[in-house]
């Protein structure tokens, strides 16, 4: 049995899928089990991870757990420590990229994840462990632009050379499940990236040739997106290190690896892929 945290989540939909497709007994974790609608054959249990004594009875007969770090918070020491009580053999994390980064250079920490401790409860937990380092999610274009492109054909966004080495979650998913049932990964921390550096502005070419839309890339300058946070009801912390980050890396081209190749035998999916497979979330008047 393996018990996926954050299992509704953008890779831990998927990453419940692949592992149900290739016929491990699964057991999909969520907080809101009622409306989770897994594929059949899988266990969907409720519990929320952040607080470790709700899901201790899910921990039973699993050998392998999935560590989602925005699931569990500042919980998963503990978490890790009770799955290695209950017998569970094998972690697998959910990190990012950027774990090694300055905390101040990771902007989602400001709303709770919490890769680095994540990686590292894994690391220390006596068990068999592999930590995934996703790069930027390429679903990332929903949340940040999705409200834009749903109100006209523009994307006001800084930085219009700035790179990133976009994965698809789908592909994050299927390492994590290739993490969970198979042993070349053990003890390593690979670091999982789309086939490219894509700049911001040819994201949003890729999303007018997926769409068919005339998307028009209108640079703004850090201090707007600033306010555009703010109107968003984003945390001060978040917007300060969003720019931070954006400050620290523009000019730079984003690491490109070849691990999800290699792990998989197939090449990564690139963003121009995710955004024609999800094309219909970026129909005007949509999102
Ligand atoms: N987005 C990126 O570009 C990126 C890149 C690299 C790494 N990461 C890391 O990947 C992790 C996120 O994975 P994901 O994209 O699969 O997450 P997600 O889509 O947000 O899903 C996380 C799941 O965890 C549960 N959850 C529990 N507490 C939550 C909370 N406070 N906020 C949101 N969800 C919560 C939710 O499930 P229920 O409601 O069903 O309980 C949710 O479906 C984070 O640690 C993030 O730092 C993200």
């Amino acid at each position: 049995m393996i018990l996926v945290t954050g299992a509704t989540g953008a890779v831990g939909r998927p990453l419940v899928a692949a592992l149900a497709a290739q016929g491990a007994e699964v057991r999909a974790l969520t907080r809101d089990p009622d409306s989770a609608d897994f594929p059949d054959g899988v266990e969907v249990v409720g519990g929320d991870p952040s607080r470790p004594d709700t899901v201790t009875g899910h921990l039973h007969g699993a050998r392998a757990v999935f560590l989602n770090s925005r699931a569990i918070g500042d919980a998963v020491g503990e978490f890790a420590d009770l799955a290695r009580r209950k017998g569970v053999r094998r972690l697998v994390a959910l990190a990012a990229y950027n774990v090694e980064h300055s905390l101040a250079l990771q902007p989602s920490r400001y709303i709770g994840d919490r890769n680095r401790e994540c990686e590292a409860a894994a690391e220390a937990s006596g068990l068999e462990w592999v930590s995934l380092r996703p790069d930027v999610y390429a679903n990332m274009a929903l949340p940040l632009w999705g409200g834009q492109l749903a109100r006209g054909d523009e994307v006001a966004w800084p930085c219009p050379d700035f790179t990133e080495a976009a994965v698809d979650p789908r592909d994050v998913a299927e390492v994590g499940a290739h993490a969970l049932l198979h042993d070349d990964l053990l003890g390593r921390k690979p670091v999982l990236t789309g086939p490219e550096a894509i700049s911001h502005a040819a994201m949003v070419d890729a999303l007018a040739e997926a769409t068919g839309r005339p998307l028009l890339y209108r640079d703004v300058t850090l201090f707007d997106i600033a306010e555009q946070f703010d109107a968003m009801g984003q945390p001060p912390e978040l917007t300060a290190s969003f720019i931070a980050r954006f400050a620290a890396f523009d000019g730079r081209q984003a690491a490109v690896t070849d691990e999800v190749e290699r792990i998989l035998g197939r090449p990564a999916h690139s963003f121009l892929d995710w955004a024609r497979d999800h094309a219909a979330h970026f129909t005007n008047g949509v999102v």
